[in-house]
C-alpha cells in the first residue's frame, strides 16, 4: 500500500515537473480557445475540427517558446490581447497536441 503511493507520488511530481506551461489549466485553455474561436482559420484551412494545425506533419510549433509566440502571431489576426496568464492556459490546452516538455 505505501509503495503504491509512493509510485503515484513520483509520477505526480514527474508530470508537473514535465510541463512547459505550469501556470495553466488545460480545461481553462480549452475555454479561451473556443471563446476566441481560435479554431476558425485553422478549420477554413484544413477542415475537420482544425486540430490538424496542430498535428499536420510539418507543424511549426517545436519548443514552448514557439508555441506563444504563435499564439500571439494568430491573435494578432483576431485583434486580442493574451495574457501571460492566458497563455499558460491555452499553452497547457495545446500542449496535448505537441507533448512539449
Ligand atoms: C486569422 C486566422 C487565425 C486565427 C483566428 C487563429 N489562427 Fe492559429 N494559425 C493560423 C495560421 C494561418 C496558421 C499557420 C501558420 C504557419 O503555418 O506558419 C496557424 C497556426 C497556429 C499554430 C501552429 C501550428 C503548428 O504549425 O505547430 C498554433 C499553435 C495556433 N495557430 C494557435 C492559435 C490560437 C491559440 C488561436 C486563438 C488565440 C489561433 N491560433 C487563432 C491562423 C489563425
Amino acid at each position: 500500500m505505501r509503495l503504491t503511493a509512493f509510485i503515484a507520488l513520483l509520477f505526480t511530481a514527474a508530470t508537473a515537473a514535465a510541463t512547459p506551461f505550469p501556470k495553466g489549466d488545460a480545461q481553462t485553455g480549452q475555454k479561451l480557445f473556443a471563446q476566441h474561436k481560435c479554431s476558425s482559420c485553422h478549420i477554413a484551412m484544413l477542415g475537420g475540427d482544425g486540430s490538424a494545425m496542430f498535428t499536420r506533419v510539418d507543424r511549426k510549433v517545436r519548443t514552448a517558446a514557439d508555441l506563444v509566440e504563435q499564439m500571439n502571431r494568430c491573435n494578432a489576426n483576431l485583434g486580442i490581447q493574451l495574457t501571460p496568464q492566458d497563455e499558460q492556459h491555452l499553452g497547457a490546452y495545446l500542449n496535448r497536441y505537441y507533448n512539449l516538455k
